[in-house]
């Protein structure tokens, strides 16, 4: 029988001695430390474990030809899934830190200086394995200022690494479903679907047939998506209901849900840091709000998939599949 024992294999006496307040070091006890300290140690597990999916999904990118009708996309849709849940619950924990009032909080904010989130390193990690580059960073002035030198070069070192955008984008691009061989005497389908796309624009929205082509014809470099990957993924979007198609658009779907619930809490953070510290600078050195909220406008990753909404028509106008390629994406033979 194994002799695996509770205390041990969680390795208890470790995590439940790493709370050492500042104001109890400095004699000063302030009750809500505790408080603050065990609310940053929940995130950051909870970021690790983020961490450990994102890389597993990483790493089946890189190394297998993601399969549409095989294991590989469901077992990334279900863990992206798996992160989108924890990232809800991160969101719904900052519930708890409101329950210390600004007042509370002052009665050690000043022991912890410099040290602030902006120092969390699985933040910054995760951000840029998802996809966050340097160059597209708000507030790169001061985004690795506050990091010790190693962590510094940690970060830095990432930007050599292909990210998950990236590597979402290179599956996208190798999609079949547009080649030639599926369209016999149907080459310019993706012209028919242009056409029935400006067709339904109405008075104001003028500029969307201009972003089509930038789009999906000749790229941008703004954008983080080649116009093959972008023209997959709206095909993708478009016939859902196909059954090779379902769990593809699960998984992009998982990719937008991601922003969003960064999103949810970087909003859910701002507001709180209002509350605690008002218009003062962070601990960390950035301007506090403002820093926080330029970041909130400008670290999606996915958003150029949410944009893909903008060209989505009505089911009953799209044309029918050709036969050869019905064949091709349906599970069932004959
Ligand atoms: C009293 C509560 C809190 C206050 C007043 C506060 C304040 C701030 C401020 C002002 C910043 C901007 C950087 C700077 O320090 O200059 C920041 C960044 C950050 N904080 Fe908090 N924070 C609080 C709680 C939390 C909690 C519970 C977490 C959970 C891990 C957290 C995670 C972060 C992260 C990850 C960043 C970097 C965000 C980014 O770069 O987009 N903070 N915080």
């Amino acid at each position: 029988m194994s002799d695996v024992y509770y205390p041990d294999y969680l390795q208890l006496s470790k995590i439940l001695n790493a709370q050492e307040p500042e104001s109890d070091k400095l004699g000063k006890h302030a009750h809500d430390e505790m408080l603050f300290i065990i609310i940053h140690q929940a995130y950051e597990l909870w970021f690790k474990q983020l961490l450990h999916e994102v890389g597993s999904v990483i790493e089946i990118f890189e190394h297998k030809q993601v399969d549409d009708n095989g294991g590989e996309l469901n077992i990334v849709t279900h863990r992206m899934h798996r992160v989108n849940t924890i990232l809800d619950l991160l969101v719904k924990q900052l519930g708890i830190l409101d329950t210390m009032t600004p007042l509370d909080f002052l009665d050690f904010r000043d022991m912890l200086r410099p040290a602030s989130g902006f120092q969390s390193m699985q933040f910054k990690i995760l951000e840029a394995r998802l996809g966050l580059r340097m160059e597209d960073r708000f507030g790169k002035q001061y985004y690795t200022s506050q990091l010790h030198p190693e962590h510094k070069a940690q970060i830095e070192a990432l930007e050599s690494k292909r990210t998950l955008r990236e590597l979402v984008n290179g599956w996208l691009e190798r999609m079949p479903f547009l080649q030639p061989q599926y369209w016999p005497g149907e080459a310019q389908f993706f012209q028919q679907l242009e056409k029935l796309y400006t067709g339904s624009l109405v008075a104001g929205e003028e500029g969307n047939a201009k972003l089509w082509q930038e789009i999906f014809v000749d790229g941008s470099d703004k954008r983080h998506f080649s116009p093959a990957a972008a023209r997959n993924a709206l095909f993708i979007m478009l016939y859902r209901d196909e059954p090779i198609f379902q769990q593809a658009f699960r998984f992009l779907d998982q990719l937008v849900i991601l922003d969003s619930s960064m999103a949810r809490w970087r909003a859910r953070h701002i507001d709180m840091v209002h509350r605690m510290i008002g218009l003062r600078v962070g601990t960390g050195g950035s301007t506090g709000k403002n820093y926080l909220r330029g970041a909130m406008d400008h670290h999606y990753v996915f958003n150029e998939i949410a944009d893909l909404g903008s060209f989505l028509f009505e089911r009953r106008k799209l044309p029918a599949l050709p036969d050869s390629l019905k064949k091709a994406v349906r599970f069932t033979t004959g």
